[in-house]
């Protein structure tokens, strides 16, 4: 850790992924690679470490166990990063939840879902999200808490941090909003 990064505030982070992304490490490796969501989970928290975050961390296959779960983050944490598996494409729920949550949040994906079927090309809750990393396997995460890193540095001093003009996403990863 820099000494500018061990003065700065801890930041509480919740992880979120959902629907299926308990399979990782068996599933369809051509898109979602070898890695474990325990592993991910571990090098997530190493990551975190570094960048002077907590994180928390939440899998679940059950939709409302995701929104309930949303509900409850308000004055728990700074910001979260969402996974929600296939839910992302079609879930107002989720959408509506977050959307109560006011946090900062990150969409991550895995896989370039910009190149996969046309339905994964549609994102119910990328309007909410400070930016969408997609296709960059696990760094997907690490941009996404670089990204809060940013946003939430930027809110407590008012002012807009050095790095925030910096683009975090490999060209066509699908950042936007
Ligand atoms: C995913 C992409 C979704 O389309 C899919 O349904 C997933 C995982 C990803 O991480 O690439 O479950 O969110």
């Amino acid at each position: 850790m820099s000494p500018s990064e061990s003065i700065r505030s801890i930041r509480r982070i919740e992880i979120m992924n959902g629907v299926n992304l308990d399979m990782l490490g068996s599933r369809d490796p051509e898109h979602y690679g070898t890695i474990t969501l325990a592993q991910l989970e571990q090098q997530i928290s190493e990551w975190a470490d570094g960048l002077g975050m907590e994180v928390r961390f939440l899998q679940t296959n059950a939709e409302h166990e995701f929104v309930e779960h949303l509900h409850e983050l308000p004055g728990l944490v700074d910001g979260a990063i969402l996974n929600p598996g296939a839910w992302t494409h079609y879930s107002y729920a989720i959408h509506d939840a977050l959307e109560l949550t006011g946090l900062p949040a990150v969409e991550v994906h895995l896989s370039d879902v910009q190149s996969r079927e046309p339905w994964r090309r549609v994102s119910v809750i990328s309007d909410l999200c400070l930016a969408t990393f997609s296709g960059m396997g696990p760094e997907g995460y690490r941009a996404a808490l670089r990204r809060l890193r940013e946003e939430l540095d930027g809110v407590e001093s008012g002012s807009v941090p050095e790095s925030a003009s910096e683009s975090e996403s490999e060209p066509g990863t699908g950042e936007g909003s």
